[in-house]
C-alpha cells in the first residue's frame, strides 16, 4: 500500500476519534437553537457507548441517516429499557455524528 494510502487511513481514524471527542471539548458558548447542545450531544456519545453494544455490535452513526436514527433508535429504546431524556440524547449524538 503507498504512503498516501496509509496517510488517509490515519486521518479518517483521527476523524472518527474528533468526532466523538469534539462535542465533549467544545463547550456551551456556542450553542444557538439551530444546533444540538454540545453537552447533550456528548451525554448521547457516552449512552450510546454504555447501552448499544450490550446485545449486538456497536452501530457506528455513519450507518443510517437521520430519519433511519429516528425509527432505529425509537425501537432501541425499549429494547434497552432507556429513559426518553437518555434516548434523546443517544439520537442528538448519532443524528450530529452520521
Ligand atoms: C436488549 C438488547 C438490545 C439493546 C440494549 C440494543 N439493541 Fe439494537 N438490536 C437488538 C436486537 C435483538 C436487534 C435485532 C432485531 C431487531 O432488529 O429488532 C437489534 C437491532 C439493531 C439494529 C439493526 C436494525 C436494522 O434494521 O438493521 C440497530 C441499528 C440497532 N439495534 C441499534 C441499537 C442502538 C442504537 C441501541 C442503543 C440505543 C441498541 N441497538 C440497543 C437488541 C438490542
Amino acid at each position: 500500500m503507498s504512503k498516501l494510502a496509509w496517510k488517509t487511513i490515519l486521518a479518517s481514524a483521527a476523524l472518527g476519534g474528533i468526532m466523538i471527542a469534539a462535542p465533549a471539548m467544545a463547550g456551551g458558548t456556542n450553542a444557538s437553537a439551530a444546533q444540538p447542545d454540545p453537552g447533550l450531544i456528548a451525554k448521547g456519545a457516552k449512552l450510546w457507548a454504555d447501552n448499544c453494544g450490550r446485545c449486538h455490535n456497536l452501530r457506528p452513526a455513519s450507518n443510517f441517516s437521520d430519519d433511519g436514527w429516528e425509527v432505529v433508535v425509537s425501537h432501541m429504546r425499549v429494547r434497552a429499557n432507556l429513559p426518553g431524556e437518555d434516548a434523546k440524547a443517544i439520537k442528538a449524538f448519532l443524528k450530529n455524528s452520521n
